[in-house]
């Protein structure tokens, strides 16, 4: 692993590793995050285009935590307002000694560009482009899952909103593939579904009620207004009359069925807050593993690199 682009092609053993690893930087008696040196001595930069709070900050704070040296650049104050492009920003921040670049983006495929062009020995990272990916959000969701409820594989999963704009829910549909989840299934209405969602391999329902029944893991996204065009944004009274999750519709799902969401949410659109503040909730645990699976992937890609200079010195002697 050079970069962490999309969750796609990735191995089961390669995600299981991240999973592993970040379980690993969670003290199992106080349940708090350790501090390691993994990364002392090298440079991490984040550079966040687009508004975040989760990802952004449990960014800042893995690598701290790491001990890498970081920087965050201030999009609003950057150059990039006096029209300087990406590829002017990306080599000048480069030129900083940077060994990692976390980027977001509106654009999708832009931490693609990144990586296409950064010196063969910098890193990046994808923390959402466009609609494309959001790859470390789905793998400490797939945490999240893990801890909860025990292996993946056993799993039925209902991930229900406004699927088609959701980079969120391209990653996690692509990590419960790869982890070999029992049942995948998304609710929503058809404008908000790509076309022939059941190619993606999951089951497709547009009755929240009958998606909901039996479902172990239920995870609740978001409209994204932002990437709708205007005429097509759906009220949100009818949204949550339709797809809303309360508590009356959680009851069909299992008993013991976690609440998930990857922030923010819009309480009263796609969630009520009874359900978001309910005990079945487990989104601001989401937040918390954030850390610790942000970690874990930033220290197996310099580690891998480390190993692979080794070899070639090596190989050189
Ligand atoms: N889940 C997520 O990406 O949240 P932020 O937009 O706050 O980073």
């Amino acid at each position: 692993l050079k970069h962490l682009l999309t969750l796609e092609g990735l191995k089961q053993q390669h995600l299981l590793e991240i999973l592993d690893t970040a379980e690993s930087f969670i003290d199992p008696n106080s349940n708090k995050i350790k501090k390691v040196p993994l990364l002392r001595g090298k440079s991490i930069m984040n550079l966040f285009f687009e508004p975040s709070t989760r990802t952004r900050t449990t960014f800042e704070i893995a690598e701290k935590r790491l001990s890498a040296d970081i920087e965050s650049l201030d999009i609003q104050t950057s150059a990039t307002k006096k029209g300087e492009s990406l590829l002017d920003t990306l080599w000048n921040l480069q030129a900083m000694q940077a060994d990692m670049f976390v980027i977001r983006h509106a654009e999708s495929g832009a931490a693609h560009f990144f990586a296409q062009h950064v010196a063969p020995h910098v890193h990046v990272l994808n923390a959402g482009d466009g609609q494309h990916a959001h790859p470390t959000q789905a793998l400490l969701d797939m945490f999240t899952i893990r801890k909860k409820k025990g292996d993946i594989f056993d799993l039925k999963v209902a991930i229900i909103g406004d699927i088609l704009h959701s980079r969120v829910v391209r990653s996690q549909i692509q990590a419960l593939s790869i982890l070999e989840a029992r049942e995948i299934r998304v609710i929503g209405p058809k404008t908000l579904l790509p076309e022939n969602p059941e190619a993606l391999g999951v089951h497709v329902y547009h009755d929240i009620e009958e998606g909901l029944q039996d479902v172990d893991v239920v995870i609740m996204v978001r409209l994204q207004n932002e990437r709708m065009k205007s005429a097509l944004i759906p009220s949100e009274k009818e949204f949550f009359k339709r797809y809303g999750l309360t508590e009356k519709r959680l009851a069909l799902a299992k008993p013991d069925a976690i609440v998930m969401h990857p922030g923010p949410i819009n309480r009263g659109v796609e969630i009520d807050s009874a359900v978001a503040d309910g005990a079945q909730s487990v989104i601001l645990e989401q937040v918390t593993y954030g850390i610790a699976v942000r970690m874990a992937v930033m220290s197996i890609i310099m580690s891998n690199a480390a190993q692979l200079a080794q070899q070639q010195a090596e190989q050189q002697e």
